[in-house]
């Protein structure tokens, strides 16, 4: 008969111990532990039972498997190429963000069984939803369920090549006494199915709800186990949605999607620069078009700056999209490379749309959108600008140039302000490229 007794387990990283503890001592975070009951004496008689036979790398026979074509361009990118046979995905974003709605439409155009589960709606919600996003395959099988065990019986019924769950929080295994949505349920399901996907070769997306404090309970936990997470963002008040892969096992993570939400549910967008650059106001200083790369994209997006002056004793910056300390040390190069005081005022700054960006390649155009609005001069609005700027106010090179300068063309634009290092080795092109070495140039150049 197995005991059992409790135990505290962090919320966030999955951390466990004996006592309640205020601050966890792995993650750090506060008020994070939650009491589980654990079972002791019963241990797991897998020694000896499943014997893989020991073998050499070199007689290992594996083909590169085809991954499943979704036939959503936008999604196959983020993962690598389409799902891997075999593999986990861990879906996770903000309450309403989208979740559902993406992993139906993945399963909408599969030729072969689906199976989508779910513990949050029941079938005659789903079937709106379905209708609501014109889903006609016969393919696809609707299951209302939050027993795994019932679930895996469903699973060996139908076969399927993909399984949705949606989402791991409201299922639960039977065997234990926890309830659903606690770190042991969710780690010991995803755990059962993943091991249920290697042996059967089937796909499985399992969602995840994430709040804006990081996480309810479990996908923190679940990173480790699975194999790719990725991550459906958007502002609630934006139609557009990007997806993004923070992990994967099986492709690149820097590849990002871009879709909108519509009335008959999520539409790619192939052309994102179009989208970010569509409510742009030409006439206002503080304002310049830039590209940053997404993977193997070029994205053009607008970076807006306002410097007003600030009447309390400490001025504030607030950026929307960008990290703030890199803001930190591009207001400090501008103050003592370009001699333009900043300290005595406001700097707000963001990336027009809601995208977050982190290449350094768009340092030079941040610098530029706050010198013109504080000298409150418009920069032409044909001009795109490129380039990291270093601690001297250095403009260093950027990678695949080529592929910005080509996107730009593409747009319309006119005048491309690029790294004078980048410059050697480019063609000719239609674009008007004026080559730049350091941030005071390429403010005299813009604003003279
Ligand atoms: N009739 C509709 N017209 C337009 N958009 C809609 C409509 N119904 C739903 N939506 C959009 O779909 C979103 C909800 O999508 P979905 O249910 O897939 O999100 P989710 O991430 O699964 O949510 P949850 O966290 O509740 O599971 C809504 O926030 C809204 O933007
Ligand atoms: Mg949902």
């Amino acid at each position: 008969m197995p005991k059992s007794r409790i135990k505290y387990i962090c919320s966030n990283c999955g951390y466990e111990s004996l006592r309640w503890i205020g601050k966890c001592p792995e993650c750090e975070s506060w008020n994070a532990f939650v009491e589980e009951l654990v079972e002791t004496g019963k241990k797991k008689q897998t020694a000896g039972k499943n014997i893989v036979p020991l073998s050499r790398i070199n007689e290992i026979f594996a083909a590169e498997e085809e991954r499943i074509q979704t036939q959503i361009e936008e999604f196959d990118r983020v993962l690598g190429g389409g799902l891997m046979p075999g593999s986990v995905i861990l879906l996770g974003g903000d309450p309403g963000i989208g979740k559902s709605t993406l992993a139906m439409q993945a399963c909408a155009n599969l030729k072969t069984p689906v199976l989508y589960v779910s513990g949050e709606e029941s079938a005659k919600q789903i079937k709106l939803r379905a209708e609501r996003l014109r889903i006609t395959s016969d393919e696809f099988f609707v299951l209302p369920e939050t027993d795994l065990t019932a679930i895996l019986d469903s699973i060996n019924k139908i076969s399927p090549s993909l399984v949705v769950i949606d989402s791991i929080q409201t299922i639960a295994m039977s065997e234990l006494d926890n309830s659903p949505g606690t770190m042991t349920q969710i780690r010991e399901c995803t755990v059962t199915l993943m091991e249920e996907a290697k042996k059967k070769h089937f796909c499985v997306i399992v969602i995840g709800h994430v709040t804006k404090e990081g996480f309810i309970a479990g996908p923190k936990i679940l990173e480790h186990i699975v194999d790719t997470v990725i991550q459906f963002e958007g502002e609630h008040h934006h139609s557009f949605r990007i997806l993004r892969a923070q992990k994967n096992r099986f492709g690149s993570t820097n590849e990002i999607g871009v879709f909108e939400m519509h009335e008959n549910g999520l539409q790619e967008v192939r052309n994102p620069s179009k989208l970010f650059l569509s409510e742009r106001e030409r006439k206002t200083s503080g304002s310049i078009v830039t590209s940053s790369m997404e993977g193997t994209r070029p994205i053009l997006l607008e970076v807006q700056a306002l410097v007003t002056p600030s009447n309390f004793g400490n001025p504030q910056r607030v950026a929307t999209g960008f990290d703030y300390r890199r803001l930190a040390i591009l207001l400090a190069v501008i103050e003592k490379r370009a001699g333009l005081r900043l300290s005595a005022n406001n700097v707000f700054l963001n990336m027009a749309g809601g995208i977050k960006i982190t290449e350094p390649a768009i340092d030079l155009a941040v610098c530029c959108s706050i010198a013109s609005s504080l000298l409150d001069k418009e920069i032409d609005g044909d001009t795109i600008v490129v380039g990291e700027v270093g601690l001297g106010g250095e403009v260093r090179s950027v990678s695949q140039i080529e592929k910005r300068i080509q996107e730009a063309e593409k747009l319309g634009f006119s005048t491309i302000l690029i790294p004078s290092y980048n410059n050697a080795s480019l063609k000719d092109s239609a674009i008007k490229i004026i080559p730049i070495d350091n941030l005071n140039s390429a403010i005299s150049y813009l604003m003279s």
